[in-house]
């Protein structure tokens, strides 16, 4: 397994640059270094800052090249030239990878099979800005097969699955993306995607407001013939309610973050999955016994605690609400302050979506040995920048795995540089990502169809019934068999048989 090699088959240290003190600076040096050849990749990479859902996830072929996709002429197997990605030699590997997604996510197929004949997306030109993985190629050929055009590129430098952009543009998708993009080709194929000839999009789906925020700036007539933006981020939906509320936001938009069936799934069963293989992929750790603090008792620390805690590892939780703190007690978790456990605890877990929740102080504490990781969006929920102190020396032992020491000898272990652990070092499960497409999907369908007036220049959530009609497209695949209401009980419930079965306060 590739993320389990050193790199470059060799260890390398870095002893860090106290000058560095700008994203900019670290970049000029890296590009420096990168055309010497002294370090084909830095261990330490200040990049492009993180935002919202920005992630990096596993791929089998991230560092094989080091020509610019734009400095190179492709075409596919038909002539099709209108794309920029790694390698197009890489694209039966993809459309396998694209084929296994497909196997596990049976509703986002059933929704394809059911809505073919409508075509309810006809009309549609859909520029897209999401992570590139084989799941997010199955909702690109979803909405295609329900007639939208589309132009698509990745919303994070590290996420996208080479051999899976390969798979679209020889399947002849305008696709801009490939693993690890500079800076400045992150918004390069952005821009490509807006602006091409004959393409004038009339929706959008963004994943962290990205392309949102550059259509904005540079091609704010476009709004004009748009019926909507669907949004999938904490922080893209954030940048969202403020335009709204500045009265600057010029089309709706649906929030589908906060949709039950994106929220409650993504967030807490997907992270449940997932955080084990993480660290275990990283650092073969076992859990048994093992002593671990998760900050953060919302939906992706209490997925994380219950995984831990299934492999009898000994978990505390900090918090700094009462109600999730009450809510890890019931659950059978101590609840302490970092500060009380940070001497003796085996690994660290941020899961809050702040900031400085780990920082250098508590960093200084731990023990030799400690792992510390995050499965928050950002990666300034570890005070990363604080280590990068010319005391202390870096030393890149796996893929996504840096050993920090200290000038007494001790390591701490620093897993994904701070980003997110399981979208950076393993993989999420497709059937989580199943539910949260047909959420975006959904929600397409839904601004694209909807009478004029129904949605205005606001910020909306996904009608309840939509939500409940993603829950129960995927409930086929369990067996799962729902009870009726009889119409004695709808009308003691003051309920429609056929649902929404809950206000929209209700919490889950
Ligand atoms: N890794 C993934 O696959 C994944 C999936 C979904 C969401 N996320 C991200 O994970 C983060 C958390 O999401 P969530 O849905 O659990 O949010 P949430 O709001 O439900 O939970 C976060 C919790 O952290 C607590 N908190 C805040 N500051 C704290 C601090 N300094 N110390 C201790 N606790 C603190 C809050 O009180 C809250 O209970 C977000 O950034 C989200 O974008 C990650």
């Amino acid at each position: 397994m590739e993320g389990l090699k050193a790199i470059n088959g060799k260890h390398e240290h870095v002893k860090f640059d106290a000058k560095l003190g700008s994203t900019d600076e670290a970049n000029a040096l890296i590009a420096t270094r990168r055309k010497s050849k002294e370090i084909r990749r830095p261990s330490i990479t200040l990049s492009r800052e993180f935002s919202t859902t920005s992630t990096a996830s596993y791929s089998s072929s991230d560092e094989e090249d080091d020509i610019s996709p734009r400095d190179k002429e492709q075409r596919n197997s038909k002539n099709f030239s209108d794309f920029c990605i790694r390698n197009i030699k890489h694209a039966d590997f993809g459309r396998r990878e694209i084929e296994i997604a497909e196997q596990e996510m049976p509703a986002l197929m059933d929704l394809r099979r059911r809505a073919q004949a409508d075509k309810p997306l006809n009309g549609a030109r859909i520029v897209g800005c999401t992570h590139i993985s084989a799941q997010s190629a199955v909702l690109i050929e979803t909405l295609t097969a329900l007639g939208a055009r589309v132009r698509w590129c990745a919303c994070n430098i590290y996420s996208t699955q080479n051999e899976v952009a390969a798979a679209l543009a020889e399947a002849e998708y305008s696709i801009f993306a490939w693993k690890a993009e500079e800076e400045e080709e992150f918004w390069w194929c952005i821009e490509k995607c807006i602006s091409a000839d004959n393409w004038q999009p009339n929706m959008i789906l963004d994943d962290g407001g990205d392309l949102t925020h550059s259509i904005i700036k540079k091609y704010p007539t476009l709004f004009k013939g748009m019926k909507g933006i669907v949004e999938e981020s904490v922080t893209g939906v954030h940048r969202l309610y403020q335009l709204a509320k500045t009265g600057k936001l010029s089309i709706p938009a649906m929030n589908v973050n906060d949709s039950v069936t994106k929220q409650k799934f993504d967030n807490l069963y997907s992270c449940r999955e997932s955080v084990l293989d993480g660290l275990k992929r990283t650092t073969d750790i076992m859990f048994g016994g093992k002593q671990v603090v998760v900050c953060g008792y919302g939906e992706v620390g209490k997925g994380t605690c219950s995984a831990l805690k299934g492999l009898g590892a000994v978990v505390y939780v900090s918090e700094i609400d009462p109600i999730c703190a009450l809510q890890a007690c019931m659950d059978g978790i101590r609840v302490v302050r970092l500060s009380e456990v940070v001497k003796t605890a085996d690994i660290f877990i941020s899961c809050t979506g702040n900031k400085n929740v780990i920082n250098r102080d508590h960093l200084d504490k731990m023990k030799n040995g400690a792992i510390v990781c995050n499965m928050g969006h950002s990666n300034t929920e570890i005070d990363v920048a604080s280590l990068k102190t010319n005391d202390l020396t870096w030393e890149k032992v796996r893929s996504q795995v840096d050993h920090v020491i200290w000038p007494d000898g001790k390591r701490v272990v620093l897993l994904a540089e701070g980003r997110l652990l399981n979208l950076s070092c393993s993989t999420v499960p497709s059937f989580v990502l199943s539910i949260t497409h047909c959420t975006q999907a959904l929600a397409l369908i839904e601004m694209f169809n909807a009478p004029e007036g129904r949605y205005k220049q606001d910020v909306y959530l996904l009608p309840k019934k939509m939500d409940e009609y993603v829950a129960s497209l995927h409930l086929a695949t369990f067996d799962a068999h729902l009870t009726e209401l009889t119409d004695d009980q709808a009308k003691y419930l003051g309920l429609n048989k056929s649902g929404p079965f809950k206000p929209n306060y209700y919490r889950y």
